[in-house]
């Protein structure tokens, strides 16, 4: 296979912000009475924050509780919670193995693309001095979801990709379905359990592992390419 893209979650992936997705949300949730635990958790790696608003709401059984104009109250508190979490990442939170595969991909010529459902991604980037290391970032603004393989596509397209010769990364089991709906080699980063489940064709318990020789790898050993 001739790689053409490697398409990047952020949240979970590239830095451990789905942590501080997770805290916010667990906040949020206390404050209306709802419990979440890290289990739940895993139903809102990778989607948008008034889909994971619904999610918790209807888990709560408080849905039916919440006028339009409440819920947007409610997600914008998250969020403000969410984004003064992230007043202290810097450079030396980038998991281990991102800058390395960056630097890899660039030397290649393969684009490396952001399809991250969060409309932080740009700021989290800048952040963490990997602005100016993506070929583009795909806007989730308008595109449906994961786990429909849009934003996906959207990526491959951007960067002049076939998705068949693409690798998306992802922490998430939507994201994961996603990818794998997008026709491309999905790349789990996490519990082989879980995203296993999803489809994952390779999942990796770090970012540590992450190289271009290892995904290459993987995806010459992979039989159904
Ligand atoms: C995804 C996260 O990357 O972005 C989700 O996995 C999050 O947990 C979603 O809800 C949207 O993020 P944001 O920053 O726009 O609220
Ligand atoms: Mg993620």
């Amino acid at each position: 296979m001739k790689l053409q893209a490697v398409l990047f979650d952020l949240d979970g992936v590239i830095t451990d912000t789905a942590e501080y997705h997770y805290l916010a949300w667990k906040q949020m949730a206390e404050q209306i009475g709802i419990e979440i635990d890290r289990a739940f958790n895993e139903q809102l790696k990778g989607i948008s924050r008034m889909e994971s608003l619904e999610r918790i709401l209807v888990h709560g059984r408080k849905d039916g509780q919440y006028s339009m104009e409440q819920r947007r109250q409610l997600a914008a508190d998250k969020n403000k919670h969410y984004v003064s979490l992230l007043a202290g990442l810097a450079p030396e939170h980038v998991y281990p193995g991102i800058v390395e595969l960056l630097g890899q991909l660039a030397e290649h010529h393969v684009p490396a693309v952001l399809t991250s459902a969060s409309k932080n991604a740009p700021q989290i980037l800048e952040s963490l001095g990997l602005a100016d290391r993506f070929y583009a970032i795909v806007d989730p603004d308008g595109i449906p979801g994961k786990p429909a393989p849009d934003i996906f596509l959207k990526g491959a397209e951007l960067a002049g990709a076939d998705p068949r010769y693409c690798i998306g990364i992802e922490d998430a089991q939507a994201g994961i379905e996603a990818i794998k709906a997008a026709r491309m080699f999905a790349v789990g980063i996490g519990k082989p359990e879980l995203l296993g489940a999803s489809g994952a064709d390779i999942v990796y318990d770090s970012t540590v592992k992450l190289s271009l020789t290892s995904l290459l790898q993987a995806v010459k050993q992979d039989s159904s390419l």
